[in-house]
């Protein structure tokens, strides 16, 4: 045995440090980093004075929900007298039913979908007035609103006037980002420094050709984005800044 004991031994710090970082994955049920990252992208918008509502898109179990409103609360508290600071109001969508009918040749294509893991209805858990009575733990009623329904039901009808500063675009779907981005670009919706945070960058293996990837590629190229890449988080996401796009 040519292995030094007190070599091994010192590696414990290193066996260490990988159990911390697998359990800080999974400790709080989901992505501890993709929490963190949404905390720290919304204190951007209100430090940097980037105007718009904060939205998420796809709500599921409620869980970045629930960051995201604890988050806005202590955030409009703490910049209440701060002079870039706007007022902001908190959307969440969600179909409320899961995933939609999966048709796209981009979805079929997905991994996720072709393993089954991703079909119409998966991700199904609160109905609407339960999602509602759980964020109400969270941040004031009247400073936050639910819009039930499949994006390209509802997000179209937003009024023109209703602008975003901060997006968390967790719909896992190719067909779903385009629905809930599209109409957005589409009525200038798009606030200039907005930050768009996409939960589901890396699925599929990371495939360039379907999934959030795609979708991301095929608004920039319709609206002529112009935007910066602000990096990965965890081992799933990423984010970007929107700079300007027509
Ligand atoms: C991965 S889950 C969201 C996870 C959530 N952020 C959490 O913390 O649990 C995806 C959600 O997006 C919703 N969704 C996906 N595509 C949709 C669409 N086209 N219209 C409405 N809701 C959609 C699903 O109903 C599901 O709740």
């Amino acid at each position: 045995m040519n292995v030094d004991k007190k070599f091994l031994e010192e590696q414990k710090e290193l066996i260490n440090l990988v159990d911390d970082k697998i359990n800080s994955i999974s400790r709080v049920g989901h992505y501890r980093e993709s929490y963190e990252r949404i905390v720290e992208a919304l204190t951007y918008v209100y430090y940097m004075g980037v105007s718009g509502n904060i939205a998420e898109f796809g709500t599921w179990t409620g869980r970045t929900s629930i960051i995201l409103s604890h988050a806005f609360t202590t955030l409009n508290q703490k910049f209440k007298s701060y002079k870039l600071n706007s007022k902001r109001e908190l959307y969440f969508f969600d179909s409320f039913k899961g995933l939609p009918e999966i048709t796209s040749s981009e979805d079929l294509a997905s991994e996720h979908v072709k393993a089954g893991t991703w079909k119409k209805g998966s991700m199904m858990m609160h109905d609407y007035q339960t999602f509602k009575e759980l964020i109400d733990n969270f941040a004031s009623p009247d400073t936050f609103k639910v819009i039930p329904g499949y994006f390209s039901d509802v997000v179209p009808s937003i009024a023109k006037e209703v602008k975003f500063g901060f997006i968390h675009c967790d719909v896992d779907l190719y067909s779903s980002t385009i629905d809930c981005l599209t109409p957005l670009f589409a009525n200038k919706a798009v606030t200039e420094g907005c930050i768009i945070l996409f939960d589901d960058w890396n699925c599929s293996r990371a495939n360039n050709n379907v999934g959030q990837r795609k979708a991301f590629r095929d608004i920039c190229d319709k609206f002529s984005v112009y935007f910066s890449d602000e990096g990965a988080y965890s081992y799933h996401g990423r984010s970007f800044i929107i700079h300007n796009y027509r």
